[in-house]
């Protein structure tokens, strides 16, 4: 969806052509003479429009207004979270209609955020997966396409719109890579997809291949791709927006492009959801994606490691010890704890790259989705300062995360007797002993693990890529621009005399 920002007052809306227009209406609302302001104030007064989360009211050829249809909509206190209810409730309503483009126009000044939300839920309602819809693809095309976020003051919000309609760009390549089927979504497309962003300016890639990571030594990443006919990828994208030698942040994202347990395969009910399981991946590609447009002047590597996990006659066997990159032996005692076998190579590759700070980003752990559920995503870090930055940048981006333990007593369960660690523990605190897990590949940098699991895809009849961490991510690194030392001020002259 093209999205656009305009300044425009709630009393000159109704002047306006709009196919549809939505009026986010606060709390404290103060009529003007306008027509829309009328309207308001008689369905605020006969209790048709109420101040309550996702509350609509339709109107079609309303006398003086221009726009064909008018909806108002309840932003309640004006706070971004109602405000993306909001907007996704009145998106969702016009989708299945014939309006080709939206006008959504705060009746009051937004809040800080506000206008943030209202982009991504737009651009969010908005999308439509297509790529492999065949003949329904036409019937299920979207109509709407163009909304434009109408504030009294543009100037004003301009940044953090500039920001959002970046993040939505992401949000939206992410969620496309990961809906993609996994024969339409192979490590070796994935690294496709990953060149084609070199594309954009200030953007590199680089893919290694089987051949290449044995050179490397990355054993546990190899061990999980030798049951599949797919090559694995290794894939190294940069961002290089500051000087040569600024230390990069690098995001580390577990591209296992189908899951389906390898020998340890797991059962049949809903196996197909793995697909989703390069979520990590599709948000590493979404934050470049959005990186490429906002050019901040930050170094940023991107890692994804991608590999299918299949069973078969090459596959790797329960009880295998393997060498990893960073020399450690592994007991793969399941080869259902893939996710960790390819990210503690890609953590140990990091390495090399004298980082400031790397967070990997996995749909890592069942165990997670118990924990947590589809509204947090789990978040662990061995530094407190980087574990601040992500909490808040998750809250400030509507895509929270919640931090996680890592007591050095949760990794008792993976000692093993045959090798330097084993990929897993016993069923208790299962999202935790992964993290404790990786973390041994991570002793050298500050680090972060986001476990995606619950929130990265919906199941059920919305069945879809959420496009989540990429707004969370891209918050972070936003934050962590260097602010331009404020100019030096001249001194004053000498006093005369
Ligand atoms: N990709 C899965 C995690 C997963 C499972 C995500 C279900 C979302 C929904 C991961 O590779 C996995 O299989 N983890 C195992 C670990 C276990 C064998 C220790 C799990 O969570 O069951
Ligand atoms: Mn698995
Ligand atoms: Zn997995």
């Amino acid at each position: 969806m093209d999205v656009e920002l305009s300044s425009l007052r709630l009393e000159a809306v109704h002047r306006r052509a709009a196919a549809a227009l939505v009026v986010l209406v606060a709390e404290g609302f103060e009529a003007g003479k306008d027509a829309l302001s009328a309207l308001i104030e008689r369905a605020l007064a006969s209790g048709d429009l109420r101040h309550k989360p996702g509350s609509l009211l339709a109107s079609y050829g309303v006398a003086g207004v221009k726009a064909e249809r008018v909806l108002l909509a309840s932003v309640q206190g004006g706070q971004p979270a109602a405000v993306r209810k909001a907007v996704a409730a009145a998106t969702s309503s016009l989708r299945a209609g014939p309006a080709e483009a939206v006008v959504f126009c705060f009746a009051q000044e937004p809040q800080p955020g506000a206008v943030q939300a209202a982009t991504l839920a737009a651009a969010e309602a908005a999308y439509v997966y297509l790529t492999t819809r065949g003949k329904s693809r036409a019937e299920a095309q979207p109509r709407l396409a163009r909304a434009v976020i109408a504030v009294p003051r543009a100037a004003a919000v301009q940044a953090e719109f500039e920001q959002a309609r970046a993040t939505a760009l992401g949000v939206e390549y992410a969620r496309e890579w990961a809906n993609r089927p996994a024969n339409h979504a192979t490590p070796t497309l994935l690294a496709g997809a990953a060149q084609d962003l070199a594309r954009l300016r200030r953007v590199q890639c680089t893919v290694r291949g089987p051949r290449e990571m044995a050179r490397l030594g990355m054993g546990a990443f190899l061990a999980v791709a030798q049951g599949s006919a797919e090559e694995p990828r290794f894939i190294e994208l940069r961002y290089n927006g500051a000087a040569k030698g600024t230390a990069p942040i690098v995001l580390v994202g577990k591209g296992v492009t189908f899951d389906t347990g390898g020998i340890s395969l797991k059962p049949p009910a809903e196996m197909d959801e793995m697909k989703f399981d390069m979520s990590g991946a599709a948000s590493v590609l979404g934050v470049f994606r959005a990186l490429a447009e906002l050019q901040p002047a930050l170094n940023v590597v991107g890692l994804i490691a991608a590999s299918e996990n299949m069973p078969g006659g090459r596959a790797v066997k329960p009880g295998d010890v393997v060498t990893s990159m960073s020399g450690q032996t592994i007991e793969i005692l399941n080869t259902d704890a893939e996710g960790r076998l390819v990210l503690c190579d890609a953590l140990a590759y990091a390495e090399r790259l004298k980082p400031r700070a790397v967070v990997d980003i996995a749909t890592l752990t069942g165990a997670c989705v118990i924990a947590l559920g589809s509204v947090r995503s789990g978040m662990f870090a061995s530094s407190d300062a980087l574990a601040e930055a992500l909490l808040a940048a998750g809250e400030q981006a509507l895509d929270p995360c919640w931090r996680m333990p890592l007591d050095d007593e949760y990794a008792e369960g993976l000692k093993s007797n045959f090798a330097d660690v084993a990929n897993v523990a016993g069923r208790p605190a299962g999202a935790v002993t992964a993290a404790k897990f990786l973390q041994r590949f991570a002793g050298a940098f500050d680090w972060a693990h986001l476990d995606i699991a619950g929130t990265a895809w919906k199941g059920g009849k919305e069945k879809g890529a959420t496009g989540r961490p990429v707004g969370l991510l891209l918050r972070y690194l936003l934050g962590q621009v260097p602010t331009p030392a404020p100019a030096r001020r001249a001194k004053p002259a000498p006093a005369r005399g």
